[in-house]
């Protein structure tokens, strides 16, 4: 019926709304004040159609006791709703007024029951917030502030209910009827309509709350929990699709054990439902019990899906799972505490992801992430506190930030209290706030009141935004065998925090031989709280390499007094694999900056680095891909004073190159290895396929034709998604004649599947030739290119602008583009033209005629008229 472009794009008379006030205020953390008044229950009634939706609703308030306001006036949020009836304990009234988007009504006593009854459309509704439509089916989206969109109600995380909803709609175009909780009832209602009503016993914010009706099939499962309770699995998908849910249907599986196993939590209710649909802003959502994911976190078969992928779906199905507990039966109490649920779910589905795989890699590729997108953020105008003060759009706090650094912080916690006592305190963090919307400080006063460790120095990580560096320098005395660490922390000032105060950092260090390469001081954990500190290492008998903050024991930058050759030896004799990878890293960063900054580079070290790494028998593949994969343009631009990206592409271009010629026998024959069929998906498999492609990105930057013919061989033979991808991926950089065919015949085999087309989408944003933004303007203009689809719009304008040469093209013409997506995307959907601010954030660092034309872009987008809150926050704040 409906394809995606009929059912989100507007037309004339369901356009947009009209642009909010431009008045936007800001929403501080030290104005909390707990709600006056408390709704435990709330009923809800819908009458679904696509272009109207009746929502009838019934809330039971209450005055909160521990409230000390006593206004007799009870605010209801709303966001483009107009009350079509109120009605105060059964009687119409109609003394409601509204203050913006609210609804006010006063009321004389301390219990009543309001109805309210409103109309919405869900076809017009390109937000994706609220309720509205995607590829025919219904499905809601609350969190932060979507319920608002749906009726009027205290949208506020504090304010928990149960829920009773009943839902009617047409049976052959809303065949299946869900929403949270368990099915009590169903039934015929006549003229081909059919009604459900769904009970969720658990109270929960509004932000939880989620529906779904339309023409799905489920992929069937159960689940015994540890104590003996059998859980109804359904993954619901259209009919199509159900071959491709499988994996996510095992992962879900893994992940219910993994969490009683590691954290005791057993699910609670007898279904649990994930609903994947094809227009969603983010990767998934939590809803008690439906959770509703985008659908390129379910749907995956070897023909369509990279190991990328299925290792994303089985972090993400991990991830809403385990929200569960760290989310919906512990809640946050506002949303500066975001990180509260997000932190700590990120946290557990790391340790989840590298359980089930390789533990090295895995840490490898969270830091890799954290460095991509936290650092940046740490580094630039929208730096902000993992809890932060203030926002004016909370959309725009669902950062790397909030997340990843979040997980970092609950690392180092459990890094530094140690798994037992770690767990004592999460134990002691469910059981006491069960039930309740929590703070980020609850949660360290269970892990302190569980393990009986003081953590208070560390509450800082939560309040003081920026990366911390740290200075290291080792000295030996040979003749007392007693080295010296010397360690010196220091913050850079970020947005309203000028001042810096030292931080608790956890330093896992080891000292190793530089001779016999032996570790001869054992791993110990250095908590670096002072701003100086000098720490002893006794019995050093030979000269020492410092292997420090291994396996990333803290979010930090480190700058290590370590030559070259040190770090080469490093490279080779770390015991710790993380400081193996980050001793390759530096020595490349270090060749790369001093290349860009036009100075002699080094190249030997590197090269005969890498050489080693392939040669050696003992690391595995997926290991060796991740050590000799060169820095990213980006990285090199962060630790620039002043950002040339010209000069940063070229110099890294050159050392591929150099890679590429000296290297050239090994990087074939691990091009070549084989062992890995398409559909092996164990650790070992992956990696080889992995090694396979990021070899051949360096046969290609020394000779394209060779690497051509390589690349397009891998190419027609791909029993795999991550072969044929890897494949593209070279090809799409050169300049060859295999290189359209590739993407012709990729583009001719899989327009069908929208996922797919997105990868096609992407592969070419991702390009490092001089024509890119040439041919993404063409793209942009492509048949298949749905602005209103999140996915798509990603695919084209979010790679883009993580495309660091393209994007900078001297030209200033890679601004512009970015900039009238933003623009254009804004009118849609503002959350997701937000996201695609910041590559803009970092002006400030560029040579001055790119910093000019960035600038003007973010002056030029703040002056749109009608520009959202979201996207007005983002760019101000950038331009300040
Ligand atoms: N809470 C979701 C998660 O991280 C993310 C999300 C936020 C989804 C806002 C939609 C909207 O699991
Ligand atoms: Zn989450």
């Amino acid at each position: 019926m409906a394809d995606v472009r009929t059912t989100t794009l507007p037309d004339a008379k369901t356009a947009p709304e009209a642009p909010p006030s431009p008045v936007h205020v800001t929403i501080r953390r030290e104005d909390y004040r707990p709600p006056e008044w408390l709704v435990p229950e709330i009923a809800l009634k819908f009458a679904l159609g696509i272009e109207k939706t009746r929502v009838q609703s019934k809330l039971s308030v209450e005055r909160n006791p521990d409230s000390a306001d006593k206004s007799n006036v009870l605010r209801l949020n709303g966001d483009g709703l107009t009350p079509a009836g109120v009605w105060i304990d059964g009687s119409p009234c109609d003394n409601w007024s509204m203050d913006g988007g609210d609804l006010l009504l006063e009321l004389p006593g301390d219990r009543h029951e309001i109805g309210i009854d409103v109309e919405i459309n869900p076809a017009a509704n390109t937000k994706l917030m609220g309720l509205y439509a995607s590829n025919g089916m219904l499905c809601t989206q609350c969190e932060a502030e979507g319920f608002r969109r749906i009726t009027f109600f205290p949208d506020r995380p504090d304010v928990l209910s149960k829920y009773r909803v009943r839902m009617e709609g047409d049976a052959s175009r809303f065949p299946v009827l869900l929403s949270n909780g368990n099915r009590v009832a169903a039934g015929e209602a006549g003229d081909g309509a059919h009604w459900a009503e769904w009970h969720d016993p658990f109270p929960k914010p509004s932000y939880l709350f989620a529906l779904v009706a339309g023409d799905l099939k489920p992929n069937r499962d159960t689940f015994t929990t540890l104590s003996g309770r059998k859980v109804d699995l359904a993954i619901w998908v259209r009919e199509v699709d159900l071959p491709k849910t499988q994996h996510a249907m095992d992962s879900l599986k893994l992940a219910m054990a993994w969490d009683e196993k590691v954290y005791g939590r057993e699910y609670d209710l007898d279904q649990f439902n994930i609903v994947a649909v094809t227009d969603f802003n983010m990767g998934a959502m939590e809803n008690k019990s439906l959770n509703i994911f985008n659908s390129a976190y379910v749907l995956a078969d070897q023909d369509t899906a990279t190991d990328a992928d299925f290792d994303n779906i089985a972090r993400v199905v991990a991830h809403e799972y385990f929200h569960n507990w760290s989310g919906d039966r512990v809640t946050c109490r506002d949303w500066f505490q975001l990180s509260l649920k997000e932190g700590f779910t990120v946290f557990r589905d790391q340790s989840f992801s590298a359980d089930v795989g390789s533990p090295p890699v895995k840490r490898i590729e969270d830091v890799r992430v954290l460095r991509a997108v936290q650092f940046p953020e740490d580094q630039g105008p929208l730096a902000h506190p993992v809890r932060p003060d203030s926002y004016m759009e909370i959309s725009n706090f669902y950062t790397a930030t909030v997340y990843n650094k979040g997980a970092e912080v609950i690392r180092m916690f459990h890094t530094v209290l140690g798994p037992e006592n770690f767990r004592k305190g999460t134990d002691l963090y469910f059981d006491r706030n069960d039930g309740r919307a929590a703070t980020c400080d609850d949660f360290v006063a269970a892990l302190e009141d569980g393990s009986g460790v003081d953590l208070q120095p560390f509450k800082i990580w939560y309040s003081q935004a920026g990366t911390p560096k740290v200075r290291a320098r080792i000295e030996h005395d040979a003749e007392a065998k007693i080295a010296t660490l010397h360690l010196e922390q220091h913050v850079d000032p970020t947005p309203g925090q000028p001042d810096k105060q030292p931080m608790p950092i956890p330093l896992r260090t080891a000292l190793v031989g530089s001779e016999t390469g032996h570790e001869i001081c054992p791993e110990r954990l250095i908590i670096l709280d002072q701003a100086r500190q000098s720490v002893t290492f006794e019995n050093v008998t030979e000269p020492p390499l410092l292997s420090i903050n291994r396996n990333f024991s803290a979010p930090i930058i480190v700058e290590a007094v370590r030559s070259p050759g040190e770090l080469e030896r490093l490279a080779q004799a770390d015991t710790d694999p993380f400081a193996r990878y980050e001793a390759m890293q530096e020595l490349m960063m270090r060749a790369l900056v001093a290349g860009a900054r036009g100075e002699e580079v080094d190249r030997e070290p590197v090269i005969r680095a890498i050489g080693a790494t392939l040669r050696s028998n003992s690391l595995d593949p997926a290991f060796k891909a991740d050590a000799i994969l060169l820095p990213s343009d980006s990285l090199i631009a962060d630790r620039m004073d002043v950002v040339d990206p010209d000069a940063i592409h070229a110099v890294r271009e050159q050392l591929r190159s150099a890679i590429g010629s000296e290297l050239h026998d090994e990087l074939v024959a691990a091009h070549r290895s084989d062992g890995a069929a398409g559909d092996d998906l164990s650790p070992s498999a992956k990696g080889v396929r992995r090694l396979r492609t990021v070899a051949l990105g360096f046969v290609a930057a020394a000779d394209q034709a060779e690497a051509a013919e390589l690349a397009k061989a891998q190419f027609d033979r791909a029993d795999s998604m991550t072969d044929r991808q890897g494949a593209l991926g070279v090809l799409v950089s050169t300049d060859t004649p295999q290189r359209q065919a590739a993407l012709n015949a990729f583009y001719d085999r899989f327009h069908d599947d929208p996922l797919v087309l997105d990868k096609w989408f992407a592969l070419q944003a991702a390009s490092q030739r001089p024509d890119t933004v040439d041919r993404v303007l063409e793209l942009s203009r492509h048949f298949d290119f749905v602005i209103t689809n999140p996915n798509r719009l990603r695919s084209l304008a979010g790679t883009f602008g993580a495309n660091h040469w393209a994007f900078h093209s001297a030209d200033g013409r890679g601004y512009a583009f970015l900039a009238d997506m933003i623009i254009a995307a804004d009118k849609l959907n503002p959350q997701v033209a937000a996201r695609l601010v910041p590559p803009f954030g970092r002006w400030r660092r560029f040579e001055p005629k790119r910093a000019a034309m960035m600038r003007q872009q973010l002056e030029r987008i703040a002056a749109t008229p009608g520009l959202s809150k979201d996207v007005y926050e983002q760019v101000t704040k950038s331009l300040a």
